[in-house]
């Protein structure tokens, strides 16, 4: 059943090239210049009248909707919050008919996830879902659903669904900015032709297991852990740091890499781990000086960048490289190696990967 693989979570893992083609599978129309979402029905009319948007969820699907929030506002230029279900749901949240509320689950039966959705529903919002099972709480009381196809995920630590979850994202945001003229033929065309090479470039890095599987070896016995990153490497880092957390039970911690300065710095100390994506471009000087800031207290620095960044190497230990795409692509990819490294620094550590202790792969109760 686990196909060979030790744990479910790498089976997973290496399930991705497949989980992503099957979620994009028919959904892109280039010649017509259009995304094809067979359950979701948001006309013009009704988004032209949206206000804000709501991305609302828990754990692994939260850090999707704080990419979802930087994708749909640069493609869309509509405002977006993103909320924990747990907290949405208690706050009296200010949402109306004009309010679309996104919720993101993978087993679509999260507890406080599905009464964030029956609270946004009371106030009168649509609700468009994004889960993993057909049939579930989630996709029978949305009023649209995107299915992510990453097909069964039996490891408690999230990582298809993840990895599909953004997908779906894309796909949402792409469908807005195209029903509401905000998107030019060629932005779309150059999104999603990038798109279409994910699964082979996922296969790319999966090549690269072995590298990734010795790095996690250099700082398995580590207590503590950083990730730092700006930009889409932020929440990006937040899903490195859940990830290695929850099956290693090393205390591991991400922060906007400018943030470093405003306290996290002072935990920073010889041979300590970082972990700095640094995929987006246009930040990449900022993060660099954070890297250096890092490196002058001896910290020690894995970098995971886009191929062809040479410059990185003369500032950190070591480089996990990822294929180039769109930058708004970038965490698809990028959340591969962060998986990787969570799943071989816990098998070091003698972890029992798949039922990590405490925890439950769907939380169904508050
Ligand atoms: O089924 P859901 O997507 O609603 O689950 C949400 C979280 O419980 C889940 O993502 C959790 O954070 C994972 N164990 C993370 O790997």
């Amino acid at each position: 059943e686990k196909g060979g693989y030790p744990h479910f979570m790498l089976k997973e893992i290496h399930e991705q090239p497949k989980a992503f083609k099957d979620t994009m599978a028919g959904r892109i129309l280039p010649e017509k210049g259009e995304i094809k979402l067979d359950d979701v029905h948001l006309s013009k009319e009704y988004l032209q009248g949206i206000k804000k948007i709501f991305i609302v969820a828990c754990g692994t699907a939260y850090h999707a909707g704080m990419v979802g929030k930087y994708v749909i506002e640069k493609l869309t230029r509509v405002p977006v919050e993103v909320d924990i279900a747990s907290e949405f749901r208690y706050r009296d949240p200010m949402i109306d008919k004009n309010t679309l509320v996104i919720i993101i689950s993978q087993s679509g039966e999260t507890a406080d996830t599905l009464a964030a959705l029956r609270e946004s529903k009371k106030l009168g919002a649509r609700v468009l879902a994004i889960t993993n099972v057909v049939g579930s709480s989630v996709s029978r009381e949305a009023d649209d659903i995107i299915y992510t196809w990453a097909g069964p995920e039996i490891a408690v630590a999230s990582t298809k669904a993840y990895s599909t979850q953004l997908i779906a994202l894309d796909f949402i945001a792409l469908y807005i900015a195209r029903t509401l003229g905000r998107i030019c033929e060629k932005d779309f065309q150059e999104i999603t032709s990038a798109m279409k090479n994910l699964p082979d470039q996922a296969k790319i890095i999966l090549g690269h297991e072995d590298k990734i599987k010795s790095l996690a070896q250099k700082f398995f016995d580590r207590e503590d852990v950083f990730y730092i990153g700006r930009g889409l490497d932020y929440p990006l880092s937040l899903e490195g740091a859940l990830k290695l957390k929850e099956i290693s039970y090393i205390h591991a911690e991400a922060y906007a890499a400018g943030e470093l300065k405003h306290g996290t710095l002072a935990l920073i100390e010889e041979g300590v781990p970082v972990i700095a994506p640094v995929t987006q471009e246009h930040l990449f000087e900022k993060t660099l000086s954070n890297i250096k800031e890092v490196k002058a207290r001896e910290g020690f620095v894995v970098a995971l960048a886009n191929e062809g960044n040479e410059e990185i190497k003369k500032s950190v230990d070591d480089v996990i490289y990822i294929p180039k795409t769109h930058p708004i692509l970038t965490p698809i990819l990028a959340v591969i190696p962060m998986q990787l490294l969570a799943y071989y620094a816990a098998v070091a550590r003698g972890c029992d990967v798949d039922k990590p202790r405490n925890l439950a792969k769907s939380v169904t109760v508050e």
